[in-house]
């Protein structure tokens, strides 16, 4: 695998004649890809079929002929004025209700079948057009599904699409009545036609209606997408990618990556870590400039297994943002360390967003590799720095892990729509879980939750997973590692109810969850080996052995020698315990790293990465601010 660097660019915003000199510089910079046309439709189609793909023909070529490979984004996340003209009800509905106005980008619900006609239509257009243009060397499909959470829709559309959907799924609105459990307040339909969305009702509506809505709206991203990868596919050889998001489980993305080449994903540590990350105070202002030390690494493992191996980052923040409530400037070494961080991990290629800062509309304020007066900015040499230092290294691949994370979207909408405690939250879980892990220097893999071989890992973790496959049981209860579920894994049927016998079942694991309760997150349960239960908290009864328990002596991990079940959201502190206790058990090394410092492995190298805004020093090598170090392992 050869590692590349790339950048996003809109030709459409400059004048034609810079378009060759901002190519020659790409390239002098080290980059390989230029990614374009994912917001230009309204330049390509002025008005309904007025196709003007002369220009974006030109951007191409000058592009190709100064050495850069092409990926071409369809335009679908941007439909022009005109289309909401001719669909007026196209427009995405918020929960309660209210129309998503024209004014910025993504307003289309992925349920309205003209809208996905048009879709379809301009897919196949540029896939006839460009599909054998040598300089196209990849696609991207629309861009960053969900993104401004727009996946879920409560339109007319979503409405009708949501009951033909029931009706395949239960084929009777009697099945549909004792899947959901109806009988409850007398919730029963008699016709598949009058069931509604899960939106506006007096007080909470039914888990099951909630998640059979969450799944249809993550169906129909599935299907939005499938139908340009198939357009695509009919023209072009080239392979088919879309760019992911961080913190974004609105939908199933392993389901999507079915029907794609390589996962990418849009990686802005900064705006993260300002934006959606839970983080005390000072967490946040150690990190402030060079954004939270797992966050981009954990984003990378679940991309690579959305992407069966094959992953990129789309977008790299190249300095402020300009989205989050406050913007920092990365430490100078960021826009490199990001970078290496992603090749360690897996990453074939990482594009730095954007190419030059838009001095006009939204993201004016957002930093590219250039300035708004085409001045370099900071960014611009760290890539070259960057691409100067492959020679250093060979090709290969991140290394193979020895534990394993299960992150399952499903038990995502399961959990928001019964969450039981205001803050469970199972990015939060999933997240808490590897990062605990990777205080401990460990290489992780993600899995999905249909994974039903286990045989390379010594331990794997399933944090709540509401209800496992069949596969995944099997592959548990015959697995040679060593296994910890739980908290809240399997204790809950597909269609979201308490199955009887109550959860978990494995052949083997003699524990059931008999209670649950959740606590406010100042409350804390202390354990006897050090630490405490937070946020979560499950009785267990079984004969299986007590491994671990509260002071009071409530059992918090039962189990075998191999399948352990836990009960409880530990904090931090005792995953790090906990984790390096089961991996000293089992013979995976683990390390004593500083606060600052991650480590990944590739095939033939040993990464280390300073997140730290001062030097480190680890096993007798210095590592700078945000510093990177490689060594042969
Ligand atoms: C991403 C998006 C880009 C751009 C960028 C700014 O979410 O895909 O189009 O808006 O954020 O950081």
């Amino acid at each position: 695998m050869k590692r590349t660097l790339g950048v996003c660019y809109y030709p459409e915003h400059w004048p034609e004649d810079i378009w060759a000199l901002d190519a020659k510089r790409m390239v002098a910079a080290g980059l390989t890809w230029v990614r374009i046309g994912e917001f230009a439709w309204s330049r390509l189609e002025p008005s309904p079929g007025d196709l003007q793909f002369d220009w974006l023909d030109r951007a191409i070529d000058v592009l190709g002929r100064a050495g850069l490979k092409v990926i071409l984004g369809t335009p679908t996340a941007t439909p022009p004025l005109w289309m909401l003209e001719k669909h007026p009800d196209m427009i995405p509905l918020d929960e309660q209700g209210r129309p998503r106005k024209f004014g910025s980008r993504r307003h289309y619900c992925f349920s309205h079948l003209g809208y996905r006609e048009e879709s379809r239509r301009i897919t196949r257009l540029f896939a006839q057009r460009y599909g054998s243009n040598p300089h196209v060397v990849a696609w991207q499909t629309d861009n960053e599904y969900a993104c401004h959470d727009t996946t879920r829709s409560y339109s007319d559309a979503a409405r009708l699409g949501f009951q033909n959907w029931l009706a395949q799924k239960y084929q009777s609105t009697d099945a549909l009545n004792r899947a959901w459990g109806n009988i409850f307040w007398s919730m029963e339909y008699d016709a598949f036609e009058k069931v509604d969305l899960p939106n506006l009702t007096v007080t909470e509506p039914n888990p099951s209606h909630v998640l059979d809505f969450y799944r249809y709206s993550s169906d129909m991203v599935v299907e939005f997408n499938r139908i340009q990868a198939d357009e695509i596919r009919a023209h072009s050889s080239a392979p088919l990618i879309h760019n992911y998001m961080g913190r974004e489980v609105s939908f199933d993305h392993y389901k999507v990556g079915a029907d794609l080449d390589i996962a990418s994903w849009d990686s802005y540590p900064i705006g993260f870590l300002s934006d959606r990350l839970e983080g005390t105070e000072e967490h946040k202002l150690r990190y402030l400039r060079q954004g939270d030390p797992d966050n981009q690494a954990f984003h990378h493992d679940i991309y690579r297994a959305v992407g069966r191996g094959r992953m990129w980052v789309m977008e790299q923040q190249p300095g402020p943002v300009n989205w989050a409530p406050y913007n920092a400037a990365p430490l100078p070494g960021m826009a490199r360390l990001w970078a290496w961080e992603a090749f360690a991990h897996g990453a074939e290629t990482v594009c730095y967003f954007r190419w030059r800062q838009a001095p006009f509309a939204q993201e004016q304020n957002h930093a590219g590799l250039l300035r708004p007066d085409s001045a370099d900015a900071p960014a611009l040499a760290e890539a070259r720095q960057v691409a100067d230092e492959f020679a250093a290294l060979p090709d290969v691949g991140t290394a193979r892990a020895d534990v394993a994370l299960v992150f399952d979207y499903e038990s995502a909408w399961a959990w928001q729509a019964q969450p039981q405690g205001a803050d469970f939250d199972m990015f939060r879980l999933g997240f808490a879980f590897y990062r605990a892990l990777r205080r401990l220097g460990l290489n992780v893999d993600i899995l999905p939750p249909d994974a039903a071989d286990l045989s390379a890992y010594k331990l794997v973790l399933a944090p709540g997973v509401m209800s496992l496959s069949d596969g995944l049981r099997h592959a548990f209860e015959t697995f040679d590692g060593l296994a910890l579920l739980g908290p809240r894994t399997d204790t809950k049927s597909a269609d979201m109810a308490i199955p009887t016998p109550m959860g978990p079942n494995l052949s083997g694991l003699d524990v059931t969850v008999t209670l649950t309760e959740s606590l406010p997150p100042n409350a804390s349960i202390p354990l006897t080996g050090g630490g405490a239960v937070l946020h979560w908290c499950e009785q267990l009864e079984g004969d299986a052995q007590v491994l671990e328990t509260t002071q009071s002596g409530q059992a918090v991990i039962q189990g075998t020698q191999k399948l352990r079940y836990l009960a409880g959201w530990l904090s931090d502190d005792t995953l790090d315990r906990i984790f390096a206790e089961l991996c000293a058990e089992i013979g995976v090394q683990t390390h004593d790293l500083p606060r600052d410092l991650r480590l990944r492995d590739t095939d033939t190298h040993r990464f280390l990465f300073n997140y730290g805004p001062e030097p480190v020093t680890w096993n007798g090598v210095t590592i700078p601010a945000a510093g990177v170090h490689w060594q042969p392992l």
